[in-house]
Parts: structure tokens; sequence; C-alpha cells
């Protein structure tokens, strides 16, 4: 029979601290109206004294106790992020100590793509009978790896988490997932550090990212449902990574697929890289809006470029 990977619990966590666009006023030559009609984001959270495993922690948490699921209970932990608490170990094993877990733990880095990959991942172990509870965690403090003296960059990003647990089920779950990479765009979205020993901070030739990134979504978006033998009527919602409300809007726009039918977070949170999607969606599970039987589309582009989709049925 075959095994499917389904989410049974989600949760998310955002640190309190609220930055918003005037506040950017005070240090940058920026204005809220730029950056609200350019982007759709209005504020984001950034972190004080937490880091990424502490975020990790908290959304965590919510996710295990949706699933109703005790840490013990988890066979291996996948989190995805850009922003470790170390270079090692991986922040996965700091979180798997805290949390009371006892399996195995590793981070996974595709950058705005993390949560996407991790998933994917993490869908192999289930489907291939390894592993029948799996915590997938996109955490990230993108607020450490900002220049905040670059206005092209710093108002764009923000912090949190946002955590999945997948089990083993007999009946439905992931459905399909494509993955993509393509090294060559190295310098059109990095951290500019020379070494390991050197800390950077991001810069992105953004029209190019942005250019690209509808590009590939789009194609991507209708290659998946063609794959499932599915149209956007099928979709309940699709739920992008929140990099840019017009990316966003472009996409939707490319594959027929009305804005009502798309989770919307940027506002608020930015473009939290690996943590956008699952913290956009724990938000629409737990108002209401995702159901049980809803066919998702999950999608991600970052940094490389990496970039993937996963047609859910939750
Ligand atoms: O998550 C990973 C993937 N990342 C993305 O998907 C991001 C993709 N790129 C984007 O979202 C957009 O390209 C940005 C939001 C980054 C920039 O928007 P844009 O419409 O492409 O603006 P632009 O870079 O073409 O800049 C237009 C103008 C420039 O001024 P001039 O040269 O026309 O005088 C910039 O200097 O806007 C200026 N500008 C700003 N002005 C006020 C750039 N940043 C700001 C700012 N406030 N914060």
């Amino acid at each position: 029979m075959k095994k499917f990977a389904r989410i049974v619990g989600t949760g998310s966590y955002l640190p309190p601290r609220i930055i918003t666009n005037s506040e950017l006023e005070n240090s940058l030559d920026t204005t809220d109206e730029w950056i609200t009609s350019r982007t759709g984001i209005k504020e984001r959270r950034i972190v004080e004294d937490q880091n990424t495993c502490d975020l990790a922690l908290e959304a965590s948490i919510n996710a295990l106790e949706m699933a109703e699921l005790k840490a013990s209970e988890i066979d291996l932990i996948i989190l995805a992020t850009t922003t470790p608490d170390k270079i090692f170990p991986a922040t996965a094993t700091t979180l798997q100590d805290r949390i009371g877990a006892s399996c195995p733990a590793f981070d996974i880095q595709a950058v705005c793509a993390g949560f996407v990959f991790a998933l994917t991942t993490a869908q192999q172990y289930i489907e291939n009978g390894v592993a029948e509870n799996i915590l997938v965690v996109g955490s990230e403090t993108m607020s450490k790896i900002v220049d905040w003296n670059d206005r092209s960059t710093a108002v764009l990003f923000g912090d949190g988490a946002g955590a999945v647990v997948v089990s083993k089920d007999n009946t439905t779950g992931i459905k399909h997932a494509k993955l993509c990479s393509d090294g060559k765009y190295l310098s059109s979205l990095h951290v500019n550090n020379n070494g390991i020993n050197e800390t950077g901070t991001i810069e992105m030739m953004g029209n190019e990212v942005y250019r690209i990134a509808v590009n590939r979504l789009s194609d991507l978006a209708e290659e998946t449902l063609k794959d499932c033998n599915m149209t956007p009527n099928d979709l309940a919602w699709m739920i992008p990574h929140q990099a840019n409300i017009r990316i966003i809007s472009a996409v939707a726009k490319r594959i027929k697929l009305p804005m009502s039918k798309v989770i919307l977070t940027i506002e608020k949170h930015g473009n939290t890289s690996a943590a956008s999607i699952p913290l956009a969606l724990d938000v629409a599970v737990r108002d209401g809006r995702i159901k049980k039987g809803d066919n998702l589309l999950f999608e991600g582009i970052g940094g490389g470029f990496s970039w993937g989709s996963l047609l859910v049925e939750y």
C-alpha cells in the first residue's frame, strides 16, 4: 500500500518586537509609501536577544501540540535555515535537545526555498518507510545578516519560524514535489562574505531576482498542476514564499489563479526566508481558512537560485 506524508500539525512563532515602515523612515532614505507599493510590506518582526533555535522551538511546540504528539514520538527533525545559530553543530540538533526528542536531526540550506526542500526530504523518509513522524521547521533570524544601512534590502526581511509535523498516512498527503537549482545566479542574491571566517550581509540584484522569480515560479506552478492532472480550479489555496506581493500577484495572474485563493502574510511578516511558507500555512490553518481535504500549492524561490513546489492534500 502506498504511504503518504501528511501534515498533521502546524505551528509558528514571531518575536515580539515590531518594526514598522514608519520606524525605518527614521534611519533610512525610504518611505512607507515606497515600501508598501513596491513590496506589500507594512511591518516585520525582529529578534532582540533570541536566536534561530529559540524561534524554532516555540513553533515546534505549537506544531506538536496540534499533532497531539510528544517530542519523544518524533523520528526525525529537519530544520531549514539560512541563519543557523552556529556554523556547527546543526541548529536542528540543538532543537532536538531542547524539545526533548531523541531522533536524528539535520539542517537544510536552500535559503527562501528551504522549507520546500525540507518538506520534500521528509516526504521521502515517510514514503520509503524509514520514519513515521517528522518535525519539519523553517526558522530564520534574517535581521542578523541584513545591512541595516542598505535601503534596497533592509526594508524587505523579517524574523520568525514555522513548523509542521508530517506523519505516515494511508490515504493522502503530499501528492507531488519538484525541486530545482541553478547555481549560475550566485551573485544575483548572496551574502557577500569571503570565506567562513568573515561575516557578510545580503546583497541582491532586486530587478533580476524579481524577473526570474516570476518566470520560474509560474512555469513550476503550471508544470505541477499538469503533472497532477489538475487545473487552478482544483486548488483551494496557493501558499507562496512571501517575498514581494507583486511577484505573488504576477504568478497568480500568469497561472489564472484568483488572488482570493492566495494566502498572504507579507504585510505583517515581510520576507522571513525559509520560515515564510510554514508561517503562512499556520496562520491560515488556525484562522480556519484551510480545511482538511484542501489541495494546497506551496512554492518558493531564493538564493542559489533554488526553487521548488509541493502539491499537498491537507
Ligand atoms: O526571497 C528571495 C527572493 N527575493 C525576491 O524575490 C526579491 C525580488 N525583488 C524585489 O522584490 C524587488 O526588485 C525589490 C522590492 C527588491 C525592489 O523593487 P523594484 O521595483 O525592483 O525597485 P528597483 O530596484 O528597480 O529600484 C527603483 C528605485 C531606485 O531608484 P532610482 O535608481 O530609480 O532612482 C532605487 O534606488 O527605488 C530605489 N529604492 C528605494 N527607494 C526608497 C530602492 N530601495 C528603496 C527604498 N526606499 N527602500
